[in-house]
């Protein structure tokens, strides 16, 4: 498309990020998409998306001149405005280029209203009358699109197709297609999508009809998803799909021959949202709760895609010791997707209240003890994190600095585990129903918005006043400082006691190991039975105090406890991870297979850290022979480790 050069569309010569959501260039202060209908085909010999973006958007400012949205990777076919009649008429647009932080935040779609009034005039002065806009947009994805994965199908558990997935959290959405990439804006989805049979294309929302176009032996989908959600929820997946039902409400998606199992490793999905639902005297809203098991080279250990969480498959332990990873994306129906961050800095208030809710679940079901356990595991990790970033850095506060980068880069476990402490500290003042209370009352204010830390704290004040009495309402709310909190650098304000009773099980086995008087027998007879998270405070414990345990001491701890066979890949990681910091060579081979069948970052970034350490020149050399292996984003943080040596 050609356009004739006039005056209004070459003066956006300094765009800037948004000041409410440093990482989008949209003007979602001007104008917010309401309803976005995708319609959407794949390609996997081209390995490309094709298709149409068609947005709703409502317009707040009755002055407004261009729509700007993110756009990262795509290219732009068309823009075109969509009237009442259906007719298309196009629009003049301009792709920036010229931000300095391209990299991380993309080269956003600038689109010029002003150029309907050179077409049609009434049209022009009719939308500003209405306030409201249709613009249809056609894209094709190209290899520059980060949030999406293609794999060979010798990357696949059956090795007989080809499979693609995305992952939109946190800036990705506009990897995929031109929008309001910010958790600020909300809005309903319909998608519809197409792919060669055999194949399933889906799209995270309900399900409303399929049908094959047989003369093009197409498979074609629509979906819904008629709750308003953030762009970062968006996703899609295309393989060979096939479902196994859990319950009412709850199903497995995954690879054909794996779905079974899966079901059996999750049953628990349905009484997790029983608890949530009680605990938060809400229901869940989404009506459908289906989990997609992906191939390993999915980075997170899971995602809350609504209706269709991802996950990892190394959560297939086959015994279901994983299934708290499905506890903590059933919380996020709640705290994320229904009460949305509102921006990146705000990150803590989607992980950190879903985390305070994975532990009630768990104290729910495996009681106090255990949850306290978690705690202390999830406080080791929160120190080794900030000792890594150092206490000074931005990104180990609460509302960390985003500007010019891409939020990914400062993805830790601090947003969750001091996240979680705060909340665990404000919940100690005021007692566990009076808390549980705030919580219901914080979703059912604000669900279906966005949020910044603030507005709980209103919620929280408020309760406080309302249902203590005035004396103790004030000296509970004088003591906390809020800002303190949230807004420090480093390590907690005020330290956090958790006790348990599974630690004294923990610290007896080191010490008869330390002291060499264990009984080899009885040390794997307890040792096996001990729930995951026992054991992960255990391993804990040895990395903690590393300086105790001479290699021969670690290799002993290794056969006698029979640690590389034998359990799961949270016990194998943190297993690797000390033996890289023990510099143990003999187990590199272990792993080095470990690191080519997993793609998920929590192992990823320790195991090629603690290699970095140990062996620059082999570990660099693994990894560039195996990169592609690796998810795009994952990808890119790995080879960050690496440049950053240099
Ligand atoms: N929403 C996150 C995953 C995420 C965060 C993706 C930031 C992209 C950017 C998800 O809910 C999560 O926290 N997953 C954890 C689960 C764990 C805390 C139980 C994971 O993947 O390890
Ligand atoms: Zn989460």
């Amino acid at each position: 498309i050609c356009f004739k050069m006039s005056h209004f569309y070459i003066k956006m010569a300094h765009l800037k990020a948004n000041k409410q959501d440093v990482n989008t260039y949209s003007n979602f202060d001007e104008v917010t998409q309401k309803f976005v209908e995708l319609d959407v085909s794949i390609d996997f010999d081209k390995k490309e998306l094709t298709g149409t973006v068609k947005t709703e958007f409502e317009i707040i400012n009755p002055s407004l001149q261009e729509i700007i949205l993110d756009l990262h990777g795509p290219e732009i076919i068309s823009v075109n405005l969509v009237n009442e009649e259906l007719d298309e008429i196009p629009l003049k647009y301009e792709i920036y280029t010229k931000n300095k932080d391209k990299e991380a935040l993309g080269t956003p779609l600038i689109i010029y209203l002003e150029s309907i009034k050179e077409e049609n005039a009434s049209e022009y002065d009719k939308i500003f009358e209405d306030k409201l806009v249709t613009i249809i947009i056609s894209f094709k994805t190209t290899e520059k699109c980060n949030g999406i994965q293609y794999l060979t199908k010798e990357q696949t558990y059956n090795k007989k197709y080809p499979f693609m997935f995305t992952q939109c959290e946190a800036i990705q959405c506009r990897t995929l297609f031109p929008c309001q990439d910010t958790p600020s804006v909300k809005a309903k989805y319909k998608a519809k999508t197409s792919v060669d049979m055999p194949l399933t294309f889906l799209f995270g929302g309900i399900m409303k009809s399929h049908y094959y176009d047989s003369p093009n032996k197409r498979k074609i989908m629509c979906f819904e998803q008629n709750i308003p959600i953030p762009s970062y929820l968006v996703a899609f997946v295309a393989g060979e799909l096939e479902y196994t039902k859990i319950s009412k409400r709850c199903g497995v998606w995954a690879e054909a021959g794996l779905s079974a199992k899966a079901a059996w490793e999750f049953v628990d999905a349905e009484k997790y949202i029983e608890i949530a639902e009680n605990y938060l005297n809400h229901p869940y809203e989404w009506k459908v709760y289906n989990i997609l098991v992906l191939p390993f080279s999915f980075p997170f250990g899971g995602m809350e895609n609504p209706n269709l969480t991802f996950v990892t498959p190394a959560l297939l332990a086959g015994d279901r010791s994983m299934s708290n990873v499905i506890g903590h994306e059933i919380s996020h129906s709640w705290t994320g997707n229904l009460v949305t961050n509102r921006n990146w800095a705000n990150f803590w208030v989607n992980e950190g209240f879903t985390k305070f809710m994975e532990r009630k679940l768990d104290k729910n079901l495996l009681g106090e003890d255990m949850a306290q356990l978690e705690s202390i595991v999830g406080n080791n990790s929160l120190i080794s994190a900030i000792k890594m970033y150092g206490e000074d850095s931005n990104f180990t506060c609460l509302s960390p600095d985003f500007s010019g980068v891409d939020p990914d880069d400062g993805f830790s476990t601090i947003p969750y585990e001091k996240g979680y402490q705060f909340l665990v500290f404000l919940e100690e003042k005021v007692g566990e129903e009076i808390f549980r209370e705030i919580m219901s009352k914080y979703i059912d204010t604000f669900k279906y918005k966005s949020v910044d830390w603030t507005d709980f704290k209103n919620v929280y004040e408020e309760c406080v006043l309302e249902k203590m009495n005035r004396r103790n309402a004030r000296k509970i709310l004088n003591v906390i400082d809020w800002n303190k909190w949230v807004t420090e650098t480093g390590f907690p304000s005020y330290k956090m006691e958790f006790k348990s009773k599974y630690t004294k099980e923990v610290d007896d086995l080191i010490d008869q190991f330390l002291k060499g008087e264990e009984n080899p027998e009885s040390a794997l007879e307890l040792f096996k039975n001990w729930h995951t998270n026992v054991k992960l405070a255990f391993l804990d414990e040895i990395k903690k105090n590393i300086d105790k345990f001479d290699g021969s001491l670690i290799l002993k701890i290794k056969e006698e406890l029979n640690l590389v066979e034998a359990y799961n890949d949270d016990v194998k990681a943190i297993w690797y991870e000390i033996t890289l910091d023990k510099g143990l060579s003999d187990e590199i081979e272990n792993v080095k297979n470990f690191l080519q069948t997993h793609g998920r970052l929590k192992y990823l970034k320790p195991l090629y850290f603690g290699w970095i350490q140990l062996d620059l020149n082999n570990a660099g050399k693994f990894f560039e022979e195996n990169k592609y292996l690796y998810h795009p984003i994952a990808r890119r943080l790995i080879q960050n480790k690496f440049d950053s040596q240099k």
